[in-house]
């Protein structure tokens, strides 16, 4: 069964969505094996995140997702990745889907609630970086 990795990001936490949120995974099918409510430090973000280093958003991203606790999930289901992608949404909630997580939760391009691996190689990773399994 394909794995993924979702983070539940600071944004959502504050405001108590949590389990709203793992509700809307489970309710489509995707299993979340492991879940840790935990918080990184900005060096820790910037390895995280270091596919978008040359980005201009990237300094502010590991500001972020180091500002407050977040949720980070193995999720487990058929087609785990791409059905966690499409449960999310677009990553600007503005052109996100009805009923997509951005949509009903996302609050800017910044605080877009969740993040999601984008390829099964990079769930990988990414699973590794937060687990120890
Ligand atoms: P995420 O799926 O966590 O991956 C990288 C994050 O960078 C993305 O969600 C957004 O929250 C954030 N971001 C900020 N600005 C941009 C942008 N212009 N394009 C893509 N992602 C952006």
């Amino acid at each position: 069964m394909e794995q993924t990795l979702s983070i539940i990001k600071p944004d959502a936490v504050e405001r108590n969505l949590i389990q709203n949120i793992k509700d809307i995974f489970t309710k489509n099918n995707l299993k979340i094996k492991e879940s840790k409510k935990i918080k990184i430090s900005k060096d820790e973000a910037a390895e995280f995140y270091k596919v978008h280093q040359s980005k201009p958003f990237y300094n502010d991203l590991c500001t972020y997702l180091s500002s407050g606790p977040i949720v980070v999930m193995i999720l487990e289901g058929e087609n785990a990745v791409l059905a966690n992608r499409k449960i999310m949404g677009a990553t600007n909630p503005k052109d996100a889907e009805e009923n997509t997580i951005r949509k009903l939760y996302g609050i800017s391009i910044d605080k877009n609630s969740v993040h999601g691996s984008d390829s099964i190689d990079n769930a990988k990773k990414e699973i590794d970086f937060f687990f120890d399994l």
